[in-house]
């Protein structure tokens, strides 16, 4: 049994292997690994992709599913986190939890004898930057001398793209927010010289393989300055700045969900150079490869 709760947790090697896993059931690749098993999904947040990607992926695996929202548990009423683990444990081979807390809650929960897979905490959102590189490497196959820009807030997915960039050997990723909104130091601390942050939408990389953008407000987070908006207009992803940093290939992502306009001009998201819906179904494909993983021990 092993939890997937943060990137740091992982190895090179489990990247490549969930996420070629991940490529493979695009490709029509079909498991039924999770055959007579059971997968509890727990939801304190809002979610379009990831519960419903992880429901399907359970049941495309074969396994059974139960949904918690919110006010599901008798967490709400007391109960501790290591009771609920020790109980459920006992019913389910996997919890998938998206919660407003940060990844101690999840490692509280893994000391029970079930799965743990974080599906968004408060700085970390390992699934999702999974699915990423799971779709840049259906697009790219070896991502080896490529090179992923990422424009907008340094938020929970910028942090999660820089994990899984360290882990992705060659990749090269920049990552340009406003000043005051980028990724926590302590996140880029000790990177690979690729890996690198600034502030200046006058020095953004040209050709670049792949640009990434994704919401300005987070769910839940609101920003001190009521002029924030002003501060990341620029930041925008349109088509001029797309086209400025782009070559014949290269392609656009975005986590979803959008705000239209905002991050991201129609144009850009509906364009051809769009992936974004492909990623959109990469959640599931790497929810299968995460939950077999994690369940099972497949390693390949
Ligand atoms: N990208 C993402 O995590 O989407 P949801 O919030 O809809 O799950």
């Amino acid at each position: 049994m092993r939890s997937v709760i943060s990137l740091d947790d992982l190895t090179t090697a489990d990247v490549d292997a969930l996420t070629g896993r991940a490529v493979a059931f695009g490709a029509g690749e079909r498991s039924s690994a999770l055959a007579g098993r059971a997968v509890g999904v727990y939801f304190r947040k809002s979610s379009t992709r990831t519960r419903t990607s992880f429901w399907r992926a359970a049941t495309r695996l074969g396994a059974q599913v139960i949904t918690y929202g919110p006010d599901d548990l008798q967490l709400t009423t007391g109960e501790t986190l290591a009771d609920t683990a020790r109980v459920l444990s006992g019913y389910l081979d996997a919890l998938v939890v998206r919660t407003n807390g940060d990844i101690a809650e999840l490692r509280e929960l893994a000391k029970a004898d079930i799965a743990v897979v974080n599906a968004l905490t408060r700085f970390e959102h390992p699934t999702q930057a999974l699915a990423d590189i799971a779709t840049l490497r259906e697009e790219f196959g070896d991502l080896s001398g490529r090179h992923l820009l990422y424009i907008g807030e340094g938020n929970s997915t910028a942090a999660a793209l820089v994990r899984a960039a360290e882990l992705t050997p060659g990749l090269t990723f920049t990552v340009v927010t406003p000043p005051g909104y980028g990724v926590p130091d302590d996140v880029l601390a000790d990177k690979p010289s690729g890996i690198t942050q600034h502030h200046d939408l006058d020095a953004l990389p040209e050709a670049v393989d792949a640009v990434y953008t994704s919401r300005w407000q987070t769910m839940g987070v609101s920003k001190a300055d009521p002029d924030w908006l002003t501060v990341f207009t620029p930041y925008q992803v349109d088509e001029a700045l797309l086209e400025r940093v782009s070559h014949d290939g290269t392609i656009f992502l975005h986590d979803l969900p959008a705000v239209r306009g905002q991050e991201v001009t129609d144009g850009v998201l509906d364009g051809k150079r769009s992936r974004a819906w492909r990623q959109a179904h990469h959640k599931m494909t790497i929810a299968m490869a995460v939950l077999e993983w994690c369940v099972t021990g497949r390693d390949d």
